[in-house]
């Protein structure tokens, strides 16, 4: 239901506001957005109150640990509101197939995504208030002069004057009001709102309740799909941000000022998610079950020296060494009997969400994946700025810590990474934790954007400088430390 009265003509006029409106936002900006509000650690309930095609609905659900067709807690958890019956259906069924993925039921996953998908006008109609405490939005962005006449009458009479010269104003107010307290709005949106002076007002009175954190430039040509059909084929013609407004005193103060953009870092060049595998290394449970530190009961031919972030000189971007191994099993194959025995007596010490149907499968498996059997770059999550750390063939890294990043030589790649404009997109886009620590995800990796120069200059010698630093990828068995890597 809409909860509006039934106007002739009223689904021609969505249809016009949603073909104008309807410009959807690529996975990795939805990922990346989540990242920054910390959904779902952060707790609480999400909405998204312009759902389009329900990215970030599924996004949001594929981040929930959910009990199978556990229909009630998915509900409870995530939200959209979408006034266009098609974008509905679409999203309900993408959400249905979502939950049919992780092998609910059919019922179960239909139930679930006819009431996590509301069909609903957020600006005309009632929506309740102080529920959702996280609120991930790509609001529309219309000027309200182009509204048709019917639909305007409506919007002029429900919305406060301050915020009625554009839709996205309208969207910004309404999630405001109806934000729980001490909750978050992360929005991918225009930056105009944040520069012009029709939205002066708007800014001082959400300026009282909220400050702006995690503020970046995005690329109109990568961070969304299906644009304005007026522009079939070309990037949107927006100038995007990415923003989170988090109760006012955590970030920069919003005031009735234009807000200064300026200090923004450009993002130019080629996305390292484009250039490079980008990893997470696997968690493998408590010490003692999967990874040991004394190898000596354990036949070497199913061992692998591990490293993990403690690995890490704290003085240096280099490994100090490594002290423990993982035991490499596979499903399909039962281990030996000295396997067996070591890891049934230590089994009982996995946590419920580290046990597998297989008892000899590790919590995440790694076969086919790491250790590589070339160099590559690791980068810790949590460290003061982005670290390339050069992580040798055969090694593996455990722990959900670390990101690997593969497919160039190391000595390339740590000078991209190192890069004075990629350290600052890195510094612009990473999640601030206590003492000044930030945090470097593999999806923030992979939003990079690696200046063209140094992709053109990858005669690598020229890259690095580091004569410590390997100039080319190297093949090695799965045992021991590269020389200048891990020295
Ligand atoms: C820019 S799209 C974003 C879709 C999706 N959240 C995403 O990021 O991919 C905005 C969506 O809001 C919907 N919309 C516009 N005005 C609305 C309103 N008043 N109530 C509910 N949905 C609305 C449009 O139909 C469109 O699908």
């Amino acid at each position: 239901m809409t909860g509006l009265p039934l106007y002739s003509g009223r689904e021609a006029t969505i249809d016009t506001i949603h073909q104008a409106t309807a410009i959807y936002t690529v996975p990795e900006e939805i990922s990346a957005l989540l990242d920054r509000l910390d959904w779902p650690a952060v707790g609480g309930r999400l909405l998204d109150p312009g759902a389009g095609n329900g990215g970030v609905l599924i996004a949001a659900l594929d981040r929930l640990r959910l009990a199978h067709d556990d229909v009630a807690t998915a509900v409870f958890s995530v939200k959209g509101y979408e006034f266009h019956a098609g974008a509905v259906a679409a999203a309900r069924r993408r959400v249905a197939d979502h939950l049919l993925g992780r092998c609910w039921s059919g019922i179960a996953a239909g139930a679930a995504a006819s009431q996590i998908v509301e069909e609903r006008d957020f600006l005309l109609s009632p929506v309740p208030v102080a529920t959702f405490s996280v609120i991930a939005a790509n609001p529309p962005y219309w000027r309200a002069l182009n509204l048709p006449a019917e639909y305007r009458a409506d919007y002029e009479a429900m919305v406060a004057p301050h915020a009625q010269a554009d839709l996205l104003y309208a969207y910004l107010q309404r999630a405001a009001d109806i934000v729980a307290p001490n909750g978050s709005i992360g929005l991918v949106t225009s930056d105009r709102w944040l520069l012009n002076a029709s939205s002066a007002e708007l800014r001082r009175r959400l300026g009282k309740r909220f400050s702006v954190r995690d503020l970046r430039r995005l690329d109109s040509a990568s961070a969304f799909y299906r644009p304005k059909t007026r522009t079939r084929g070309t990037p949107a013609r927006v100038h995007p941000v990415s923003l989170v407004l988090d109760p006012a005193g955590v970030g920069a103060a919003l005031t009735a000022a234009p807000f200064p953009l300026d200090g923004l870092p450009e993002a130019e060049g080629v996305l390292l998610g484009d250039l490079a595998e980008i990893r997470l290394a696997p968690w493998l449970g408590p010490e003692g079950i999967f990874v040991v530190r004394d190898p000596a009961a354990l036949p070497g031919a199913v061992l692998v020296p591990v490293v993990e972030p403690d690995d890490i000189d704290p003085r240096g971007d280099c490994l100090t060494g490594s002290s423990r191994w993982a035991i490499v099993t596979r499903a399909d194959v039962e281990p030996g009997p000295s396997v067996l025995a070591h890891l049934d007596g230590q089994l009982h010490r996995m946590p419920p969400r580290g046990r597998r149907a297989t008892r000899w499968v590790p919590p995440e498996t790694f076969i086919g994946r790491l250790p590589l059997d070339v160099d590559a770059v690791m980068v810790p999550r949590i460290a003061k700025r982005l670290r390339a750390i050069p992580l040798p063939a055969g090694t593996m890294p455990i722990n959900h810590n670390l990101v690997v990043v593969s497919g160039h030589p190391v000595a390339a790649m740590v000078a991209w990474l190192n890069h004075p404009a990629v350290q600052a997109q890195a510094d612009a886009l990473s999640l601030r934790l206590e003492n000044g620590y930030a945090s470097f995800t593999a999806t923030l990796l992979r939003q990079l954007r690696i200046p063209a120069e140094l992709i053109a200059c990858e005669a690598y010698g020229q890259a690095a400088g580091d004569p410590g630093i390997e100039k080319t990828a190297r093949r090695r068995g799965p045992a021991g430390f590269a020389k200048g890597a891990a020295e």
